[in-house]
């Protein structure tokens, strides 16, 4: 069911599906230029599980922010959580609701049972990519936004994927576009910015999922790899022939991971 809450005196939409008895529901968040309807694909395999899917500020119904960051995304979060009355969760971010989920765990880590990384990881951004960010924001700021969103979706896909599915990579595009040009810039300032979170890893005592695919080349598995002997607990599923779509190229096994490690944070 839709529903909206104010964060900071703007609107924060945010969907929560599924049994609401079950008192740790699994949280998604959807990565860049992107919203809660990411998560599509991977529903007619989580029936029977509580899902709450938000929608960060600025992105799908959800106001654009009165400032950028990782933090806010988590602060945002936080207040949906509250609004549901949800003690703890299983957070799981995509790329970078990963990020926001990372920033999430430094600031509460007592509201996780369990913490995923679904084609995320903990770095700060290399000097190269800060620049394309800003390369972006320039791009964004002179009106160019479906030039910049046509350019960024197809590459996420491994090329095989990429090749046999060009409606799935246009639907993206589509809904990309559709995305508000400021909402996107606060992203790619925040995520700019964003500091590494190796050490939050190292302090948490929650289970950490990282779902990593073989062919992506936005995080590289031998990149996040290098995190995932951080945290007390991790679990590392490699999906073979996956870009950085798992939802999209593998939805069944995505939702299976998914389903079975909020099960095994919760037992
Ligand atoms: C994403 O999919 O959220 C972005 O590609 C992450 C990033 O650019 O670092």
């Amino acid at each position: 069911m839709k529903q909206t809450t104010l964060f900071n005196g703007r609107r924060l939409n945010y969907y929560s599906e599924g049994p609401s008895a079950e008192a740790v529901p699994l949280v998604l968040l959807h990565g860049f230029c992107e919203d809660s309807g990411l998560w599509a694909p991977l529903k007619p395999f989580l029936s029977g599980i509580r899902i709450v899917r938000v929608d960060l500020p600025g992105f799908g119904s959800s106001d654009v922010p009165l400032v950028p960051g990782m933090d806010m995304y988590a602060d945002a979060v936080c207040a949906v959580l509250n609004e549901l009355d949800i003690a703890r969760c299983v957070l799981v971010g995509h790329s970078m609701g990963g990020y926001a989920a990372l920033a999430f765990a430094r600031q509460y880590p007592e509201r996780l049972a369990g913490l995923g990384l679904f084609h995320s990881h903990p770095f700060a951004d290399e000097p190269e990519r800060r620049e394309n960010r800003q390369r972006g924001i320039d791009l964004l700021r002179a009106g160019r936004k479906n030039q910049y969103v046509g350019q960024l979706f197809p590459g996420l896909f491994a090329p095989d994927f990429a090749r046999a599915h060009p409606d799935v990579v246009d639907a993206l595009i589509r809904r990309g576009r559709r995305q508000s040009t400021a909402g996107i810039v606060a992203a790619l300032e925040g995520m700019k910015e964003r500091p590494a979170r190796l050490d939050t890893l190292e302090a948490l005592t929650c289970p950490v999922l990282w779902v990593l695919g073989e062919c992506d080349s936005i995080v590289p598995p031998d990149q996040a790899l290098k995190a995932a002997l951080l945290p007390a607990i991790s679990a590392v599923q490699l999906l073979p022939r996956i870009g950085h779509m798992g939802m999209y190229e593998a939805s069944e096994p995505s939702a299976r991971i998914l389903k079975e490690f909020r099960q095994f944070c919760i037992s």
